[in-house]
């Protein structure tokens, strides 16, 4: 070890990695790549590498910084009927995904110090792969948020609209308050930005008025929703400092509020899902219940100017929302009983691969998207979300030129019921790395990594934070004089 504690070059590796394309987020290279201690430690032609202990030719394929899925929903504990942390970070694994963030709509939900602390008890003991817990933030977690951070969260998530788990959504007084206790934090609020009283009243009539096929859950959030959360969202950060994330943009109307408040300085990122890029209206007919979800898949025109969002960066980054259910939950009559959401962290790798074939973005611009924006947003970066010496060896080592079509009987998730089913593909895992263990070899899953997934709230290092109105709080104004 030298006295950074990083192995020397000279040791002999653990594992060498021979013969593969490097992708990075700036370039594509070959090159070896030697790996000790789980880290990354050397870059370059193998003859200027150390010696290994173990040696794998991956000739034909490319190595990739395995994506960070900032929003999954692994349902463990309270619905595992649906998903467990075993079966989804089996199925990120197989998905190419090495680091997963998980949503707090759990049950019970993730507003306290205890349900947390609980919740990195099961997933410690079962995850395949890293992650990072949200708590809610909410009027029933305003008074824990010093315990939430002190026990290990990546964030919090706001829901300001309602979706599966009913969590109520805060009043716009409740998320000025939390966005003030949260900003001095420097922590990120990922926002379910949909107005939650236009969506009720709207679902009420629409029932009343006996609508109830696939096109009507549409009809009740059209993308005003979206617009007026994610302003109003914006104009709260931008008072407060507070530090925001907009989740699963769906439509091209609210890209408007985001680049603006991108543009006067609020500290704000935004993710989309391959669903918001590939599917749309057309897709109701034949998939029903299946492409429900929250916020709605949306009419084609949307598609594009959300690719363009991509290529600009106003959205920042490719998460999944994956929402397992099971098909029963699915397939329901009538949509309003149907629950919203579908498997999405096994297939995102190859549906945005599939794009980068036919020449949609570049794969470079895939990595900034999937992996490197990401940790850079939530404080993991270069540790991880990069293909660097010191960077956690995550990697996802993909065939590009495989095609096959998804099957949703085949999902690793529970959940075998998504609007993919059918769908060709190009571009395959076979080897899935974390921290220098692989999880997935050779296309198997690696059953003794169960339980070898950790947290990395305890690798974050955000920015320093920039409060704003300080003296304007609810806390300052209260505070009594002379104290
Ligand atoms: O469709 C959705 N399903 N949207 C969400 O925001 C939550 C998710 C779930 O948990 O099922
Ligand atoms: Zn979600």
């Amino acid at each position: 070890m030298t006295r950074q504690g990083m192995p020397s070059v000279c040791e002999k590796a653990d594992l060498l990695i021979i013969n593969g394309l490097v992708v990075t987020s700036q370039a594509s290279f070959e090159a070896a790549i030697a790996i000790t201690d789980g880290k990354i430690v050397a870059f370059g032609d193998v003859s200027t590498l150390p010696q290994a202990k173990e040696i794998l030719d991956v000739a034909g394929l490319a190595i990739l910084p395995g994506a960070i899925d900032v929003h999954v929903h692994f349902r463990d504990p309270g619905y595992t009927h649906k998903e467990d942390w075993e079966s989804g970070t089996a199925a990120a694994a197989f998905g190419g995904v090495t680091t997963v963030f998980d949503m707090p709509n759990t049950i019970p939900t993730v507003a306290t110090p205890d349900v947390l602390a609980q919740k990195h008890e099961i997933a410690a003991s079962k995850a395949h792969v890293d992650y990072g817990l949200y708590a809610v933030l909410g009027e029933e977690s305003i008074d824990h948020i010093d315990g939430l951070i002190e026990t290990g969260i990546i964030g919090f998530k706001c829901y300001m609209g309602n979706t599966f788990g009913r969590i109520p959504s805060p009043s716009t007084g409740a998320m000025l308050e939390l966005f003030e206790r949260i900003a001095p934090t420097g922590m990120r609020i990922s926002l379910h930005a949909e107005t939650n009283s236009i969506m009720e009243r709207r679902e009420t009539r629409l029932r009343a008025a006996g609508k109830n096929a696939p096109l009507d859950h549409l009809a009740s959030r059209p993308a005003v929703v979206a617009i007026e959360a994610v302003e109003r969202a914006a104009t709260l950060a931008e008072w407060t400092g507070a530090r925001i994330h907009i989740l699963h943009i769906s439509s091209k109307d609210e890209l408007r509020p985001l680049a603006e408040a991108k543009a006067r300085g609020v500290e704000v990122t935004g993710e989309t899902c391959p669903h918001y890029l590939m599917l749309s209206t057309d897709d109701y007919e034949h998939s029903r219940g299946r492409i429900r979800v929250n916020p709605p898949v949306r009419e084609p025109d949307n598609q594009e100017p959300i690719w363009a969002a991509l290529d600009s960066g106003v959205i920042d980054m490719i998460a999944t929302d994956h929402a397992p259910h099971t098909a029963e939950e699915k397939d329901r009559p009538v949509i309003w009983d149907v629950d919203c959401g579908f498997p999405g962290v096994e297939t995102q790798m190859p549906l945005m691969l599939t794009a980068v074939a036919e020449g949609r973005i570049t794969l470079n611009h895939y990595v900034r998207l999937s992996s490197e924006a990401p940790a850079k947003a939530f404080g993991l970066y270069p540790r991880k979300g990069a293909l660097l010496p010191g960077s956690d060896a995550d990697l996802a080592i993909v065939d590009l030129k495989s095609r096959w079509e998804i099957d949703d009987n085949a999902l690793h998730s529970r959940s075998k019921a998504s609007p993919w089913h059918g769908r060709e593909v190009r571009g395959r895992v076979i080897h899935t790395i974390v921290r220098g263990r692989f999880v997935l070899r050779e296309g198997s899953l690696q059953p003794a990594t169960r339980g070898t997934g950790r947290s990395v709230h305890d690798i974050q290092q955000m920015p320093p934070p920039r409060p704003r109105n300080a003296d304007k709080t609810l806390a300052a104004v209260t505070r009594n004089a002379g104290t």
